[in-house]
């Protein structure tokens, strides 16, 4: 299965929730990109990923699981930065953005999937975010605000605002909107003390 299954599902979930709708419009400028598949360490538990969906997250979940081997997988940090056990259980591609699989200026969706029993520290960027709970859960962290989060759920991180999060027992699979400047950042480890300045 290609990814321009996991692309529709994706626009199916954006009509079906409010959060998504509120926080921006669909983008009308997607172009497909040939763009290779990149594949790391955790595809085989995106590929068999078991954690149920909602009734509107669990076909994106199916689109993802037939097509994670079309991905261009990537990770952000270091192991220096995350140690090596990070690495393997955790990686995220860009479905849709200036360099996704469908290329838009407008908006950027991210796949992300973080294995079981993860810590994944304070980190912030510029862009204005938006996360989908697609399967799974995890406590999510902000210097105001700690709460577990399960299918279906979302949490909105403001630009340049700390973040972390904490996988449990299940892993949990995301769908990450960026909006506004810093479209094209990456997160930044270590940002919860410099960046609160
Ligand atoms: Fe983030």
């Amino acid at each position: 299965m290609s990814l321009s299954q996991a692309l529709q599902a994706a626009r199916e979930l954006h009509s079906q929730l409010p959060a998504l709708r509120e926080f921006a419009p669909w983008p009308g400028d997607l172009q497909p990109a040939a763009l290779a598949p990149a594949a790391m360490p955790a595809l085989d538990q995106v590929a068999g990923f078991g954690q149920p969906g909602t009734a509107e997250t669990q076909p994106l979940i199916n689109a993802l699981r037939n097509s994670a081997s079309q991905a261009y997988w990537t990770q952000t940090y270091t192991e220096e930065e995350v140690g090596a056990h990070f690495l393997q259980n955790y990686g995220y591609f860009e479905l849709f953005g200036p360099t996704g699989h469908f290329r838009t200026n407008q908006l950027r969706g991210y796949i992300a999937y973080w294995g079981a029993g993860l810590k994944y520290d304070w980190h912030s960027h510029e862009a204005e975010e938006l996360y989908v709970v697609l399967g799974g859960g995890a406590q999510f962290l902000t210097d105001e605000n700690d709460c577990w989060l399960s299918a279906g759920d979302t949490r909105l991180h403001g630009g340049w605002q700390p973040h972390a999060m904490n996988t449990g027992d299940q892993p949990i699979l995301t769908y990450v909107l960026w909006r506004g400047a810093g479209l094209e950042g990456l997160p930044l480890m270590g940002g919860q003390r410099a960046s609160a300045a």
